[in-house]
């Protein structure tokens, strides 16, 4: 089917008390993973490119690749932009065929933070794209937090209260301890804040840096109020690790295919799981 929204996605999975997977593709063999988990699953999905996909891959080729993998199964996909942060690349998203897209002001004041989400809901939202803002700094697992540090990197549930009435932002990506990359040691989730924020905020959550949370962790979560959860460094483990052990098995292989096919098989496999695990599948 034609590529969807997210908001519809969400305000169902929120009622459902489900989560949809959020998953980075950056290649053809992870985006046809991506779809054909969602197929083999009966799940939604949302497919989603960060500005480095989009540089590596090309905006059109990203595009057309998740519009023709869309076309071909009959669960609904979205096309959403991950940490969107230019106004100009957001526009040319949205005209490329994005049906969502992030916008990230978390490194704003949260005044310009405001006005610039407001900005690109006033181009998106008459055309239908979904919109999701940032609040609160997700960092990546290199930076450390510590404990003192917490209330000034994490989202504040007064803040998040006042951005969403202030912009009306269909759904939000908060900062309660997971970072983006390979953790260290086990995140720890800051579920009171989580609670807190929802209480304060009736829009979707996001939980980012999602790879490495424990499931009981995620499981918890989703009862709090997440709905939309983002899964890339699962995947790239997942990917490069097959391709790896292919190449160690055979070092003389030359046929990209023998390569790339295991890879994305074993990428289809891992968001399968991750799909199970959000309970949306069976959802589409
Ligand atoms: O949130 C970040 C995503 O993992 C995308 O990472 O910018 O390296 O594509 P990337
Ligand atoms: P991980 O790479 O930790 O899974 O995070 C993905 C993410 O948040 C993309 O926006
Ligand atoms: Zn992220």
């Amino acid at each position: 089917m034609a590529l969807v929204a997210v908001t519809e996605l969400l305000e169902k999975a929120e009622r459902g008390k489900y989560a949809i997977g959020a998953f980075n593709a950056n290649n053809m063999e992870i985006v046809q993973a991506i779809v054909k988990a969602a197929e083999l699953e009966n799940a939604p999905v949302i497919m989603q490119a960060s500005q480095g996909a989009i540089k590596y891959a090309g905006l059109e080729y990203i595009t057309g690749i998740v519009r023709i993998a869309a076309e071909n199964v009959d669960v609904p996909v979205a096309l959403h932009l991950d940490h969107g942060t230019d106004f100009e690349q957001i526009v040319k998203c949205i005209r490329s065929g994005f049906t969502s897209v992030m916008y990230d002001g978390s490194q704003l004041p949260l005044e310009e933070n405001i006005a610039m989400t407001n900005k690109v809901l006033e181009i998106a939202r008459p055309i239908g794209v979904s919109v999701e803002a940032e609040l609160g700094k997700i960092g990546g697992t290199e930076d450390d937090v510590h404990v003192d540090e917490k209330d000034a990197l994490y989202t504040n549930p007064e803040e998040a209260r006042h951005f969403v009435e202030k912009t009306g932002v269909e759904s939000i990506a908060i900062a309660i301890g997971t970072a983006h990359g390979q953790y260290k040691g086990e995140p720890q989730l800051d579920f009171d804040r989580l609670v807190a924020i929802k209480k304060l905020v009736n829009i979707p959550i996001v939980l980012h840096g999602s790879s490495g949370v424990p499931d009981e962790a995620i499981t918890k979560a989703i009862s709090l109020g997440v709905c939309k959860i983002n899964i890339d460094t699962n995947i790239r483990e997942a990917f490069v690790g097959r391709m790896r052990q292919e190449m160690e098995k055979n070092p003389n292989e030359i046929d990209p295919r023998k390569l790339l096919g295991p890879a994305r098989e074993a990428t289809t496999e891992i968001i399968r799981e991750k799909i199970r695990l959000f309970g949306s599948s069976g959802m589409a």
